[in-house]
């Protein structure tokens, strides 16, 4: 059977466990002002044991909270009045046979609660100054909710706040235990406090806690040993520890890990989960340790700590179920914990167990979820809009009617649209005037390989279902009136008009649209009249074969051939101009990216954008931001970049990926013709798969409830 190894019982300690399958812990801000757990993080956690995981573990939990605190609605277990929230929580995972372990946790470091609220942040020593790229990737308003929390100050750590911190630990766990909790997890890991303790790079201490790595570690297994002492001996223990510190000379190494984990177990652990962090003032490593962008980062490590130690081995970072089930089976780790994949789908452990793998909602490693957390808001799912909002849903209204809609547009909104209808219950004709369904999210994919499995997904959801597909048809007010709908789901995108750049009407010019139209094999007037005899033969070819339809053929053959000239410049800073810049740079063109804006990545998440921008940073892309003067002449762009210096960048093409506007035209007309029309999309204002699959959800709720 497939991912019988996945599947099969385990045992953390005497922690018997349905399933290999643990929910890493996530920090995701969804506790209440007060550090309690209340109906969010209840409700959230519950879904994920529907869901069928072995074990769940909390997001950070602090253990002397608000100190320490990292996230404004973190959770807390510093008080015996937290222990009644997190007891829901317990209850309700047991309830669906999942069991729940509570991360113990001190932010130290990367506390920024304590210096937004004017407290010290723990740490072993005062911490270096470290000159990074991490800031130069921020979008302004960001820099300014960054700039808010003000500049740290440090509490270097007294043998008596040593001791304090120790017993907050211990304490945590025994409240932990109070609330009926399954195990606990140690958070020594991700530079917090313990970490900062461990890193030979942040501690400088010349007492017994610092100095050889018996002394650094002291502080992880005073506090392993006092946990035990609190909860005895049967309570199941794991701690969390960093396998290295990516990109961090002088940090914590693989073989620092190795000893420090037979130590842990000495100490009284029951299991232990490899993760690993890094230089974080480097943008590009905050994709690069405990939340990596590579699959299997960590797994090497995993394996390396599994060799020196007998207890369990949890193991995480991008790793696809398939590929864990060989690992265990060979016995390189124990279980797999995984996060981002249970966001975006809780349900990810029980459709493995069903064998229903195709209906797995991937995620598509865009980091909304991870970013929302570096500015202070609540953790988002692109793919899965019901993440976090599970305690409002409960027992949302699926309509009793049954309704017929129209959804207009097949890309990723329309096809969410029509899919969460028919699983409704309804009748859905879903209308798409290309010849296949897919929209914008079909050239988003070519660029980004993350994005075809969401593209793969919604198309198969489609198609496992009774709508009514009609490809190569034009939605008018009098098709629509001839199907009578009740409802009318407008998905038409985004209106792409070319800004009024002088010379943008040269041939040489492409409008983003265009490009697009061009890689995917589809044509328009404007393209047979800029493009070559070659071109349009190769096109026509592409898409008369079905070869264009094949995105990855496509990614692969554009290696070889491309209808685009050695210079390329891209009008447009923003994620299509970015992404494509990326990926034209790839396929060895010199690249220049230029834009009026004062930052570039706008509609990038933060994370994905810090890796991106360092990414054409390392491929020697021209960037220019805060342009001015922008000039298209033939064979080459003219501007004035931010420092005021004239450029002419030699321009065989010039993409204008810019001027993107809601569009509500289409909408107007059917409500026009007295046609009851919900707008989902970027039709509405740019909000990209993030927001069409909101938008989706929503426009169904509000159809549901009649
Ligand atoms: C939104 C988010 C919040 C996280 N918060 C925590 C946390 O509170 N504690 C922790 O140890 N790791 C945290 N992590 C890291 C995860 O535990 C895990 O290492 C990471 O997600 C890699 O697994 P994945 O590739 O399956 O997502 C977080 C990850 C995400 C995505
Ligand atoms: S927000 Fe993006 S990266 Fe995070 S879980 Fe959802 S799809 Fe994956």
């Amino acid at each position: 059977m497939p991912y019988s190894t996945l599947l099969s019982p385990g045992r953390i300690g005497a922690l018997e466990l349905r399933n290999r399958i643990v929910v890493t812990a996530m920090g995701v801000n969804f506790g209440e002002d007060d550090g309690q757990c209340g109906d969010r993080a209840v409700a959230y956690h519950e879904e994920q044991a529907r869901g069928g995981a072995g074990l769940i573990i909390s997001g950070a939990c602090g253990v002397m909270y608000p100190i320490g605190q990292v996230q404004p609605w973190q959770i807390a277990i510093s008080e015996d009045a937290h222990i009644q929230g997190l007891k829901r929580v317990v209850d309700a995972v047991n309830r669906h046979g999942s069991r729940l372990a509570v991360q113990l946790h001190q932010g130290g470091l990367n506390a920024v609660d304590d210096t937004a609220a004017g407290r010290p942040q723990w740490c072993p020593s005062v911490p270096e100054l470290a000159r990074g790229d991490f800031i130069d990737g921020f979008l302004l308003p960001e820099l300014e909710s960054f700039a808010r929390t003000g500049m740290p100050t440090y509490k270097v750590l007294t043998k008596e706040d040593i001791r304090t911190l120790v017993q907050a630990f211990a304490a945590g766990a025994g409240r932990a235990k109070e609330a009926g909790c399954d195990a606990v997890e140690v958070h020594g890991g991700h530079g917090y406090v313990p970490s900062s303790f461990l890193s030979p790079k942040t501690n400088k201490r010349t007492d017994e806690y610092g100095g050889s790595l018996e002394n650094r570690a002291r502080l992880l297994l005073e506090i392993v040993r006092a946990v035990r002492a609190e909860v005895g001996p049967d309570f199941p223990i794991i701690v969390k520890i960093d396998s290295r510190e990516v990109g961090r000379e002088g940090g914590i190494t693989i073989d620092h890990a190795k000893v420090t984990a037979r130590w842990v177990e000495e100490a009284g652990a029951d299991a232990i989960t490899v993760s690993a962090y890094h230089d974080s003032s480097q943008g590009k490593m905050h994709s690069a340790s405990n939340i990596p962008h590579e699959p299997n980062w960590n797994l090497p490590a995993a394996a390396a700590i599994k060799q020196v130690v007998s207890i369990p081995i949890i193991a995480s970072g991008r790793v696809e179920p398939e590929h864990a089930d060989a690992e265990i089976r060979d016995g390189r780790f124990d279980f797999l914990a995984m996060g981002r994949k249970l966001l975006a789908d809780p349900h990810l452990p029980r459709k493995l167990a069903e064998g229903r793998i195709e209906e797995i909602r991937p995620c598509i490693y865009c980091y909304t979820c991870v970013s929302a957390i570096y500015t202070r808001e609540s953790t988002r799912c692109t793919v899965n809009p019901e993440c976090g909002f599970e305690y409002a849903r409960e027992g949302a209204s699926r309509s009793t009617t049954r309704k017929r809609v129209a959804v207009v547009g097949g890309g990723p909104g329309g096809m969410e649209a029509a899919r969460r209808l028919a699983r409704d219950g309804h009748e859905v004709v879903l209308i798409e005037k290309s010849d296949r369904l897919g929209g914008t999210l079909r050239f988003a994919s070519l660029a980004y390989a993350a994005n075809e499995p969401l593209l793969d997904w919604l198309r198969a959801q489609v198609e496992a279902s009774e709508i009514d597909v009609r490809l190569e048809t034009v939605a008018t007010p009098e098709l629509l009136a001839s199907l009578a709908p009740d409802d009318v789901v407008v998905a038409t995108g985004a209106l792409r008009s070319l800004p009024p750049i002088p010379g943008a009407d040269l041939p040489h010019v492409l409008s983003g649209d265009e490009m697009r139209d061009m890689m995917l094999g589809a044509s328009s007037e404007a393209l047979k009249q800029k493009t070559s005899l070659m071109t349009r033969i190769a096109t026509r070819a592409g898409a008369a074969t079905g070869l264009t339809a094949n995105l990855d053929f496509v990614r692969k053959a554009t290696h070889a051939w491309m209808p685009l000239g050695k210079n390329v410049v891209i009008v447009g800073g923003e994620l299509v101009g970015l992404e494509l810049a990326e990926f034209l740079s790839e396929r060895g063109r010199n690249v220049t990216v230029v834009d009026e804006v004062p930052r570039l990545g706008a509609g990038i998440t933060l994370v994905r954008r810090l890796r991106l921008l360092a990414d054409l940073g390392e491929h020697g892309l021209g960037l220019y931001p805060g342009s001015k003067d922008i000039r298209i002449e033939p064979g080459q762009v003219c501007f004035t970049d931010d420092g005021g210096e004239a450029h002419t960048a030699p321009a065989d093409h010039v993409i204008v990926a810019k001027g993107t506007t809601g569009d509500s035209t289409q909408a107007e007309a059917f409500r026009h013709a007295g046609l009851r029309v919900h707008e989902i999309g970027d039709g509405t204002g740019v909000g990209y798969i993030e927001g069409a699959m909101r938008d989706a959800m929503e426009a169904v709720d509000v159809i549901n409830a009649g």
